[in-house]
């Protein structure tokens, strides 16, 4: 049994000097591979949240910090004031990999989200011919797309608004899932509707099968962009590259983050056709590290890497273990197991404590996993995760739920 209060002395310091917007499980990292973590004091943790997908290749996956160490001893960042011999193949091999033929490479998750927004009013007021000012954009109530000021404008997590305003007008919110009320709300000045294909911090949401099929042709029909925020169900996380493709649907806008970088370097991107994307010229949008050299290598492997297949055959296979051996649960402690590949939403009977009560006493038992809403644990380790290691983890989760 792992005493979490004998971490040493980062957590005191981190409350002092650390800004507090998170709240984090008392452990305390030192080094990882693979699918685990090692503490400062030599315990080892099964890592089952793997940053919220960004280390979907495993900690420190060696063919990706082969080429980050090869590309730290040439170059790392020129601004995109010039061109990198990095950064046109990786958006060449990113583009193929969607389907598309154009990328914007940003950093972070919800620069990726924001940049999409610009894109699609951009698209709105130069192709569609939307008077200035009047783009609206649908979401689904329960998204999460990140943190900036214009992203928590359209969350309704009270959490993530209040105090923030004011906020971006210019999107309306309709029930994930309910094509209807996407259609209702459409006018002619919509530009674009934006979702997560699976809800991923609304606890693992898997939408009704003719959802996203079903809101592809309204999309089309009304000549509005449909983009797919795939930064956290994409690049291997459902068992397929994007969580799209479970309902044969193509977006006409990929926002790609997380597991992109590798779990090595913050990259995000836009990919869509240059009919989309095309919108932007010189000065419109930008940023200094946006596509550097660096994180462009790395992201160049990430796409080979996927190409190849095996991460989604790895999530599709063990995460059907994963998730039949956490349906065993239901009525011992779980209500409810959700999801797609290695990716997990798990409802805690509130008998059995809160998520983050479960959280704690897993972590003690060497298996890191995180709350969400509550009343939800999400699982989603690193696809190199074994499946005697699933067991393993199961096997604390159900003995925590025992006690
Ligand atoms: C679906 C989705 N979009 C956007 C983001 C924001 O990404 P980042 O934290 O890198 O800004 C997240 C982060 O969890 C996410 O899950």
């Amino acid at each position: 049994m792992i005493t979490l209060e004998a971490t040493g002395a980062a957590i005191p310091i981190d409350d002092h000097c650390v800004a507090h917007n998170y709240d984090p499980l008392p452990v305390v990292a030192a080094s990882a591979e693979g699918a685990w973590i090692t503490d400062v004091q030599g315990r080892r943790y099964l890592d089952c949240l793997a940053a919220y997908s960004a280390v979907n290749f495993g900690h420190r996956n060696p063919e990706i910090t082969a080429v980050a160490h090869a590309q730290l001893d040439t170059v790392t960042l020129v601004s995109r004031a010039f061109h990198s011999d990095r950064l046109a193949p990786f958006c060449a091999a990113l583009a193929g990999l969607c389907g598309k033929n154009m990328v914007l490479p940003m950093n972070s998750g919800a620069e990726a989200v924001e940049s999409g927004i610009k894109v699609a009013r951009k698209w709105g007021t130069d192709v569609k011919g939307i008077p200035a000012n009047a783009a609206n954009i649908v979401v689904a109530h329960n998204n999460f797309h990140g943190r900036t000021t214009t992203i928590v404008s359209f969350s309704d997590d009270e959490t993530a608004r209040r105090g923030f305003g004011p906020y971006t007008p210019g999107f309306r919110a309709v029930p994930f899932g309910d094509t209807d009320a996407f259609a209702d709300v459409i006018d002619d000045n919509t530009v674009a509707v934006l979702i997560e294909p699976i809800q991923g911090e609304a606890g693992i949401i898997v939408p009704p099968d003719d959802f996203l099929p079903r809101l592809r042709s309204l999309c089309s029909q009304r000549n509005v962009l449909l983009i797919a925020d795939e930064i956290q169900s994409g690049l291997a996380r459902t068992g397929k590259t994007f969580a799209c493709e479970h309902w044969d649907v193509v977006p006409d806008v990929y926002l790609l983050g997380k597991a992109l970088g590798g779990g090595v370097m913050p990259l995000s991107a836009v990919v869509a056709d240059s009919g989309i994307l095309g919108v932007l010229h010189p000065g419109e949008h930008g940023s200094t590290f946006g596509g550097n050299p660096l994180a462009a290598a790395i992201g160049s492997t990430v796409v080979a890497m996927l190409q190849r297949g095996q991460f989604q055959c790895r999530s599709a296979e063990l995460g059907a273990h994963m998730h039949q051996r956490l349906r065993q649960l239901i009525g011992r402690g779980v209500t409810a197991v959700r999801g797609k590949g290695l990716w997990a939403g798990v409802d805690i009977d509130p008998g059995s404590g809160t998520a983050k009560d479960v959280s704690v006493r897993l972590a003690r038992r060497g298996v890191l996993v995180k709350d969400t809403h509550g009343s939800t644990l999400r699982f989603a380790p690193p696809l190199v995760i074994t499946d005697d290691e699933i067991d393993w983890a199961v096997d604390q989760f159900a003995a925590v739920l025992a006690n």
